[in-house]
């Protein structure tokens, strides 16, 4: 066997068009790419023990800076031995940086040079981020994939303020990067900004790589451009970073969207959807979305997915899901999350299987033929 490598590391192992697949090795496990990231928020992916998480084949999870300095706190996590054994969750951990959770969270925020400072959501304590604080509290939570500080700008803005924003991103960005120092078996990733403009996208990318990552995450998507403007940018984003680094894109999205995402380039995704839609009573299969709330699924005994071979699709009926969530027991956020991190990491297997083979393209169009509209 192979010893646990030193270092964070990519090795691009196939290629079909623009889709990528290969492994990012880290001291604490590999990363299959494309990878898709659970968000464990605050030090839990909710409904999920950390086991199950991994059962449905996530090699990685997303935690969140925002919400664990404000509680429990990065001092007492790191106190109490840093965020994996303080979750049980072993293998790699991004974490985000805080600054986009801020802007959507946060009470009264103040933005300047320097960074921002806010009142926390939970119980409107007086809080500061600069990129400087940002890199200790991952440090602190002891997180492998740390992200640098930036700001995404809220839609709509003018081009000249996306521009300004960008720009101050990427000062943060060189801070980041300062902050972070020489730590082995931890990677950096920058993160690029410009909105939808091409342009600003290319400055972007040259002032990241100038100050060069360890891998280079595409932000200030998914924030209600649409999907066409969204698939717009990632037509040209990806091929702006460098080529040997993963490239991660933030907070995407629906099954359509990832797997238009891979189809561009892109290496890592993370989002709530799954999890969340699994607490709303929302189903994603590969025939398309399940309302399970929906009367009709009351006396139903089939399964949500027949094909599926996750524990809610293999022992229960839709009648049971339908039941337990009306009755709001716990057991269907349960359930149905499992289902849906189950099929997003199917989705994600299935893509890196096909573009090993150079069989992408067959692959999504029988991917986007078994999908229906609306409530199925
Ligand atoms: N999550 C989704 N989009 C973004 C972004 O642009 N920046 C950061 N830091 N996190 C994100
Ligand atoms: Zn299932």
């Amino acid at each position: 066997m192979r010893g646990r490598p030193v270092r964070v590391s990519y090795q691009k192992t196939g290629q079909d068009g623009q889709a990528r697949t290969g492994v990012i090795s880290t001291p604490r496990g590999e990363i299959r790419t494309p990878a898709f990231m659970p968000v464990g928020t605050a030090g839990t992916v909710k409904a999920m023990m950390p086991e199950s998480v991994r059962e449905t084949g996530a090699d990685i999870l997303l935690g969140n800076t925002y919400h664990l300095m404000l509680r429990p706190g990065a001092e007492r996590v790191a106190r109490l031995g840093g965020l994996h054994g303080f979750m049980n969750w072993d293998r790699p951990i991004l974490t985000d940086s805080g600054g986009f959770q801020v802007m959507s969270l946060a009470g009264l925020r103040k933005l300047t040079e320097e960074g921002v400072t806010f009142k926390s959501h939970i119980d409107g304590s007086k809080h500061e981020l600069t990129p400087e604080r940002s890199m200790e509290i991952q440090r602190l939570l002891g997180s492998d994939i740390v992200m640098c500080f930036d700001e995404c700008p809220a839609l709509p803005a003018s081009d000249e303020a996306v521009a300004e924003s960008m720009r101050l991103s990427m000062r943060w960005a060189a801070r980041s990067k300062e902050a972070f120092g020489d730590r082995p078996g931890h990677a950096l990733f920058g993160i690029q900004q410009g909105g939808v403009t091409r342009d600003l996208r290319a400055e972007s990318a040259e002032k990241l790589v100038e100050i060069g990552f360890d891998g280079y995450a595409v932000g200030g998507l998914a924030v209600g451009e649409g999907q066409e403007a969204m698939f717009g940018v990632l037509d040209y984003a990806p091929g702006m970073l460098p080529e040997d680094k993963p490239r991660y894109l933030m907070g995407v999205g629906k099954p359509d969207d990832i797997v238009g995402a891979v189809k561009r380039g892109i290496d890592m995704m993370d989002c709530v959807l799954p999890s969340r839609s699994g607490r709303t009573g929302q189903a994603w299969t590969r025939r398309g979305q399940v309302n399970i709330k929906n009367a009709r699924h009351m006396d139903d005994p089939r399964p949500l997915d027949e094909d599926c071979t996750c524990p809610a699709c293999r022992n229960y009926s839709r009648a049971y899901l339908h039941h337990v969530f009306r009755s709001q027991e716990i057991i269907s956020s349960m359930l149905l999350t499992w289902h849906n991190l189950h099929y997003y990491q199917q989705i994600m297997e299935g893509m890196r299987g096909a573009i090993a083979a150079g069989t992408f393209a067959a692959w999504e169009d029988e991917f986007h033929a078994g999908r229906a509209e609306g409530d199925i």
